[in-house]
């Protein structure tokens, strides 16, 4: 019975189980696949991998903080995401090798809306400069795969979804601290901006915590409740039940939200189908992920 876990520390908050296990149950792979938590201090990280990869028990790994750098840096081979982001959100286990992968760059090209995924070279503001932004920076300055077309009856049981693809954005960075948001552009294919005008981007994603800590989410970072327009996309990374001060913002001003909650939905159905072969139920996993 292959295993499959989210390790953290802590991990005990994690939606990602629920999640999984209610992709598994709608795979019908539910008596055969099993998804737990495992929750490993940074000491014993690269050991209990280690053991964990030639046991052969399990078939990989979800990583979340903090050990997404440590995952990357213990694997055999590694993915162009995972290698250019510099941290694996996936690792696969096969023959006693590990093999790194991020799919939080894919995830966050998946759950943008399709307007979004026309148009070369429409610019992209990303506010922070930490592993979250990077694998934001990365996937929105190369694109790539996008959310798959909801077919409406139109599609037979075991057709794939047709994917579209979301052309490479223009990508600016904003960072609270200015020379690692520069250092970061630099690296991953953006440009460093100080006093960016909201309007002037087809997409924000929001990287950072602010909205998590209390702080006045338009203290803290370069945009104003007025400043967004309609029909931009305004993505928060943070997640939380309730809409944060961001979205709410967005949306009052008309434009399309995104919420982190989708964001950790496509990034685990990228892992889940990275495991099994298989194309888990977006539905079953949103469902899973907001009764959480
Ligand atoms: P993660 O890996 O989740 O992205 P991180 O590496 O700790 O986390 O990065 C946190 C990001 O949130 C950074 O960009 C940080 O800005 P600094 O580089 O200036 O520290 C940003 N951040 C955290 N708290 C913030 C706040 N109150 N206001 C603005 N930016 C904040």
């Amino acid at each position: 019975m292959p295993g499959l876990a989210v390790i953290g520390h802590p991990v005990a908050h994690s939606r990602s189980p629920d999640m999984q296990t209610a992709a598994l149950a709608e795979l019908g792979l539910a008596g055969e696949w099993t998804y737990g938590a495992l929750d490993v201090a940074p000491e014993d990280f690269e050991a209990t991998v280690a053991e964990l990869a030639v046991a052969g028990e399990y078939a990989g790994v979800n990583i979340t903080v903090p050990h997404k750098e440590a995952a990357l840096a213990m694997a055999d081979s590694a993915s162009d995401a995972a290698s250019a982001i510099g941290a694996a959100n996936t690792l696969i286990f096969s023959d006693g090798q590990i093999a790194a992968d991020n799919t939080d760059a894919g995830g966050l090209l998946r759950s943008l809306p399709a307007t979004l995924a026309v148009g070369e070279g429409r610019r992209a503001l990303v506010l922070g400069a930490g592993g979250a932004a990077r694998a934001a920076i990365w996937a929105l300055a190369n694109g790539g795969e996008g959310r798959a077309e909801d077919h409406e009856g139109g599609r037979g049981e075991d057709e794939p979804p047709e994917q579209v693809h979301v052309p490479a954005f223009t990508v600016d960075v904003w960072n609270r601290t200015q020379e690692r948001g520069a250092a970061v552009a630099a690296e991953l294919g953006g440009r460093a901006v100080t006093a960016p005008d909201a309007a002037d981007y087809a997409l924000i994603v929001n990287t950072t915590a602010v909205g998590l800590g209390g702080e006045d989410t338009f203290e803290a970072l370069p945009l104003s409740p007025d400043s967004f327009v309609p029909g931009q996309v305004v993505l928060d990374m943070v997640y939380t039940d309730e809409p944060s001060a961001l979205l709410a913002a967005a949306e009052a001003a008309g434009a399309l939200t995104v919420d982190g909650l989708e964001m950790l939905v496509q990034q685990g159905a990228l892992s889940l189908r990275i495991w099994t072969g298989e194309e888990p139920s977006i539905e079953a996993m949103r469902t899973a992920v907001r009764r959480g």
